[in-house]
């Protein structure tokens, strides 16, 4: 018997619920040089979505992946967009070379790795072009890549919202955008900062205005998530019914990662079946393993937004600039507008139907207990 839960980015399709509607919308843009925008808060199944579609549609297309995520600066995006395409490519003999003629300022090197017996790429840098200028030439060379391909070529780049945070990000948003829409090739912009997502793709002012499609990745429907939950629990001889599976998912509001997470800490306290008081002592335990975690995010906050945001944890509210709001939390005006500018561009706070709230019902949870 093994844990049939899992944490990691989803592999097999046997692990994926649902999401049948964008793996085939996103695989249509991907042959079609289509692009499109990929949202949601964090651990929905972006990444793991978009890596299912690059693999099903891998033998008639090329398809690079790249994470940007927290990148330091336009070389390091250079480095790591070189890398990930001319890694996409190595084991296509020819296009590998031309395009090892076109990366000039990385020059590809395959060594003879003993341990896996295979080649492991990396890259050499030459030259001593920097910033805006090495941009320009990196993207020359993505776009000599796809000319010199004979298959369709799709380019993801996740956490894509991370690029405005680099310097020169004006600019470098500028040129990215009319670099890309002379290459015809797809391109997804996957991002966990709804806010700032939004604003790159739907601000009139910004290059990248209209450029692609905006699909925005919802819960998983609950039905369909429920019986997911109880196959994989009576898949591996430990008994869980339909109502219960809707308990735990509804324990974490239905985020895909938590349920996961609470899933497979559930099936190792249970012994043959679950119930509502395992899967609620479990939840507890779960709360306190992640006070690391969860404590790092809180003090990632300047003391007196941190005030507010726990203030909003735990008293969601529509009128969070009300002088009775302001004055019950102690909390002055200046601050509850900075802290909800702040942490809605973070991703953690958002305006649900009027009411300002943590979008992550387990860390408000944490907050309410803890803090
Ligand atoms: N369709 C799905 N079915 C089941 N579990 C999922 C699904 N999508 C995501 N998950 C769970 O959520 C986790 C986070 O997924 P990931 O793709 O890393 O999210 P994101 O990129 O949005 O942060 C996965 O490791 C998995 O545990
Ligand atoms: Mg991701």
């Amino acid at each position: 018997m093994r844990n049939p839960f899992t944490l990691t980015e989803l592999k097999n399709n046997e692990d994926f619920c649902n999401r049948k509607k964008e793996i085939n919308l996103l695989k249509n843009l991907a042959m079609s040089a289509n692009n499109a925008v990929i949202l949601s808060d964090r651990r929905f199944g972006k990444s793991s979505l978009v890596k299912r579609v690059q693999n099903e549609i891998a033998g008639k297309a090329i398809t690079v992946y790249c994470d940007i995520s927290a990148v330091s600066g336009i070389d390091n995006f250079c480095e790591k967009l070189s890398y990930s395409i001319l890694e996409s490519i190595r084991n296509r003999e020819s296009l590998f070379k031309k395009a090892a003629t076109f990366f000039f300022a990385y020059k590809p090197v395959l060594q003879y790795d003993a341990v896996t017996a295979g080649y492991s790429l990396s890259l050499l840098k030459t030259g001593n072009k920097k910033g805006l200028e090495l941009l320009t030439e990196t993207l020359d060379a993505l776009k000599k890549t796809v000319e010199n391909s004979e298959l369709p070529v799709n380019i993801a780049f996740d956490e894509f919202q991370d690029i405005t945070d680099i310097k020169d990000a004006e600019q470098a948003e500028a040129i990215l955008r009319s670099v890309l829409q002379s290459v015809s090739a797809s391109f997804f912009f996957i991002g966990s900062k709804k806010s700032i997502m939004q604003d790159i793709f739907t601000n009139k002012k910004r290059p990248f205005y209209k450029s692609a499609d905006i699909i925005a990745l919802e819960k998983l429907p609950i039905d369909e998530f429920a019986q997911y939950v109880a196959d994989k629990f009576n898949s591996q001889k430990k008994q869980c019914s339909v109502e219960n599976a809707y308990y735990l998912i509804n324990k974490v509001d239905n985020m895909p990662f938590y349920v996961q997470l609470l899933g497979l800490h559930t099936y190792i306290n249970t012994e043959y079946d679950v119930t509502k008081q395992i899967i609620d002592e479990t939840f507890a335990e779960l709360l306190e393993s992640y006070r690391y975690y969860f404590g790092k995010i809180i003090e990632s906050i300047p003391p007196k937004q941190r005030e507010a945001f726990i203030a909003l944890a735990k008293n969601p509210t529509d009128e969070p600039y009300s002088a009775a709001y302001l004055q019950k939390h102690s909390i002055t005006l200046k601050t509850m507008q900075n802290t909800i500018k702040n942490q809605e561009k973070e991703g953690y706070l958002e305006n649900c139907c009027g009411m300002w709230k943590l979008n992550d019902k387990v860390l408000a949870e944490y907050i309410m207990k803890y803090c």
